[in-house]
């Protein structure tokens, strides 16, 4: 199994380039943040509950986001690795993913995070909004707050893979072929 997780502050590109690596690789997308949209979508009790933070720029609770990847990761039992998009982004969420792919027999190859400019995220960010229908893109103050929240709680869990030597920044602004292109190179050196 080859697990990779996509790392990067709101806007940087984790959804993008997800799609284009999973389908070169064949990995099974992972993305909390899609989940949570559908369950809003689906008007579930847990999509109702996560609206409530997401609408705020705030992160839904640990348990919620927890419990939704042990369920996906049963759903892929036959999976070739798995690419995590916005997960985990608290210190709690990364010790549960260990332990649950441990339980699997397997790890975290690599952790892989996008770096951009603020002011380039803002303005991704608020582009998408007139298109998106996300209701977290519209109000620069909710896209702010995102990124105060990315600094204080998800920030600190690249010193959890930076220990096991499992973390690499990419350049996340230019062509979007241009940063998948020096992706892949990591990917495929990790791969051999
Ligand atoms: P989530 O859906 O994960 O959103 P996010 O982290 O805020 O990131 P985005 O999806 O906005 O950005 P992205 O990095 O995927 O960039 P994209 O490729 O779309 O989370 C939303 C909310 O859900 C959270 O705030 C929280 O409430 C909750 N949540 C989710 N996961 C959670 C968790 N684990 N724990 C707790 N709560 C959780 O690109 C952005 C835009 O830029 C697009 O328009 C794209 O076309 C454009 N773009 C991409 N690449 C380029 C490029 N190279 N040049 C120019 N434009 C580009
Ligand atoms: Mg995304």
């Amino acid at each position: 199994m080859f697990n990779l997780i996509l790392f990067g502050p709101p806007g940087s590109g984790k959804g993008t380039q997800s799609e284009k690596l999973v389908d070169k690789y064949g990995l099974v997308h992972l993305s909390t943040g899609n989940l949570l949209r559908e369950e809003i979508a689906n008007k579930t009790p847990l999509g109702t509950e996560a609206k409530n933070f997401m609408d705020k720029g705030q992160l839904v609770p640990d348990e919620v986001v927890i419990g939704m990847i042990d369920n996906s990761l049963d759903q892929h039992k036959d999976a070739m690795g798995f690419l995590f998009d916005g997960f985990p982004r608290t210190a709690a969420q990364a010790e549960a993913l260990d332990k649950l792919l441990e339980l699997k027999k397997t790890g975290i190859a690599i952790v892989l995070a996008l770096e951009v400019t603020e002011e380039e995220l803002v303005k991704r960010l608020l582009n998408r909004g007139k298109t998106s229908g996300r209701s977290d893109d519209t109000n620069e103050a909710v896209i702010r707050k995102r990124f105060t929240v990315y600094t204080n709680d998800t920030e600190p869990v690249a010193g959890h893979y930076k220990k096991e030597k499992k973390f690499q920044s990419i350049k996340g602004e230019g062509s979007v072929e241009d940063i998948f292109n020096a992706i892949c190179t990591v990917v495929d050196k990790k791969m051999k």
